[in-house]
């Protein structure tokens, strides 16, 4: 299980300023110190918090690999394809959204979809699709000939607490994915408290997490936060599915 660490916030902390700390690319060397296995950012349209900089720089300075989350606008697959991530991530962007709210629908006939994945896959970049853990979405996204998709984890987050219908559903999904050819990511919301039993399905490969590992960050330190994540995954991977 790989765990891939979303450094998004740290810039969003340094924007709120228009400053130069924090600094995206020393948080992603601590996190790699720390076990992160990658570093994600997502390139908004609005470049509310990391900037076209910080990707370049990531680009050049990381250890490990980078995964860049974007929406399928133009100019920022062309940057995308300039730039060649390892990986990049399509998420459906809204710009009033606080984070990204759904996975991306779709919908048959979606040109602007396929020619962003042609465009990425032919620049050398692995291709991944965030989508909501719905079969008939994970079918739609294994005919567009992508090699991984990155299963929705918000509604899991939501209601873990409660129900553990969210965990059954992301088990389906995760089984149907991969026996549908598909390398299986998660992640969004995913915190201390609620990773292990996504951790514990064992057709997911790799976990995208943010938000709740930079919170902590501000406590522990970047290395030790990304430390104590690294190890629940881990000790997850023995509990089964
Ligand atoms: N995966 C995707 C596709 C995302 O858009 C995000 C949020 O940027 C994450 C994972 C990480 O979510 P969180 O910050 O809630 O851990």
């Amino acid at each position: 299980m790989r765990l891939y660490v979303n450094i998004d916030h740290v810039a969003t902390i340094r924007e709120a300023r228009r400053t130069d700390e924090p600094d995206p690319v020393r948080a992603a060397a601590e996190a790699e110190a720390g076990g992160a296995d990658g570093i994600t950012v997502h390139l908004r349209e609005d470049r509310r918090h990391i900037q076209d900089a910080d990707v370049r720089a990531l680009r050049r300075s990381g250890r490990t690999v980078l995964n860049l989350e974007l929406g399928a606008h133009d100019d920022i697959v062309r940057l995308a394809c300039r730039l060649r991530p390892f990986q990049a991530t399509l998420v459906p962007e809204r710009r009033r959204e606080i984070t990204t709210e759904g996975g991306l629908a779709l919908r048959r006939g979606n040109r602007r979809l396929a020619g962003a994945i042609a465009r990425l896959a032919d620049a050398g970049i692995r291709v991944s699709l965030f989508i909501d853990p719905d079969l008939a979405t994970l079918d739609r996204a294994a005919s567009l000939g992508v090699p991984a998709i990155e299963l929705h984890t918000g509604r899991y987050a939501h209601t873990w607490k409660k129900s553990g219908a969210a965990l059954t559903v992301l088990r389906h999904a995760a089984a149907h994915a991969r026996a549908a050819g598909l390398a299986v990511h998660a992640g969004h919301g995913l915190t201390y408290q609620n990773v292990q039993p996504v951790a514990a399905i064992p057709e997911i490969e790799e976990l995208n997490i943010g938000h709740s590992i930079v919170s902590n960050a501000v406590f522990w330190g970047m290395e030790e936060a990304v430390r104590r994540m690294k190890r629940l995954v881990e000790e997850a991977q023995g509990l089964g599915g």
